[in-house]
């Protein structure tokens, strides 16, 4: 593995090559320099974050305040990754100054190099004017979980042919915003297989199929953290949060039969 910073040039031209990238996220400084020294292209400071370590049902409750605390500590420890912050629910969405102004506070303050936000053609000229600003934009359609409330459901997005039409659009559109990659979520391999063959950028599919550009995993998922729902998409590479509780539950027991601290561990 280079160990050379990744850019977007380096992304660019690892789909122009046919070499897969590869992007996980992260929320903190310790896991994020693990996943780092790992050798993992792109890393996501996810408004995953709101679910995974916040304890909220679903992503809309995640602030900027929050989504910069966390995107600070990431960026302190990693050294090689191209690291992304993702755009919180209404940080966005209302006003084209906010949104751009809100993207340079990621740059600025957190130090990502780039900003993710969700949406197809509705958010183009959003895309546009932080990208005029001199911001690298990702975008990320299918599934997008900021707007739960008005799909009412997490299912595959695409399935239909006027869905999966408007999608194959959105991409087009996103791509000619002149976003520098697009994630796709939960849509067929199939519809995710010919989207990357229509892009020129690269696509990251988060439950899309083989054929996408790269992969993106929630980490608490793939390392079988976070145990509240395991969606289809996310293969489990380790058993952590049984390995943790199996050890939560042995110190209480050396603590309660006064077993630890022994010697070894004592002044
Ligand atoms: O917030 C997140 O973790 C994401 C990924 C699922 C792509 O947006």
């Amino acid at each position: 593995m280079s160990q050379k910073k990744i850019t977007i040039t380096t992304l660019q031209k690892m789909k122009t090559k046919g070499e897969k990238i590869t992007m996980l996220t992260a929320y903190d400084a310790l896991m994020a320099s693990q996943i780092d020294e790992s050798g993992i292209d792109m890393i996501l400071v996810g408004d995953s974050v709101a679910n995974v370590l916040l304890g909220y049902d679903n992503t809309i409750p995640a602030t900027m305040e929050q989504m910069l605390h966390h995107s600070r500590a990431v960026t302190r420890t990693v050294k090689r990754a191209f690291v992304v912050g993702d755009m919180p629910f209404m940080s966005y969405q209302a006003c084209t100054g906010e949104a751009v102004s809100n993207a340079g506070r990621f740059l600025k303050e957190a130090r990502v190099e780039a900003v993710k936000l969700e949406g197809g053609s509705e958010v183009s000229s959003i895309i546009k004017n932080i990208i005029a600003a001199g911001i690298p934009v990702m975008g990320h359609i299918g599934l997008t979980p900021q707007s739960i409330h008005q799909s009412g459901n997490y299912g595959l997005r695409g399935e239909d042919g006027n869905e999966a039409q408007k999608i194959i659009e959105d991409a087009k559109v996103i791509e000619d915003s002149g976003a520098f990659a697009i994630v796709l979520e939960k849509i067929p391999a199939s519809l995710a297989a010919k989207i990357t063959k229509i892009l020129q950028i690269p696509t990251i599919g988060i439950g899309a199929g083989i054929d996408c550009d790269g992969q993106v995993l929630v980490t608490h998922d793939m390392l079988g953290m976070f145990e509240k729902f395991k969606p289809k998409f996310s293969k489990r590479y380790a058993e952590l949060a049984t390995e943790a509780k199996t050890a939560y539950k042995e110190y209480i027991k050396e603590v309660k039969e006064k077993k630890f601290p022994s010697e070894e561990h004592s002044y």
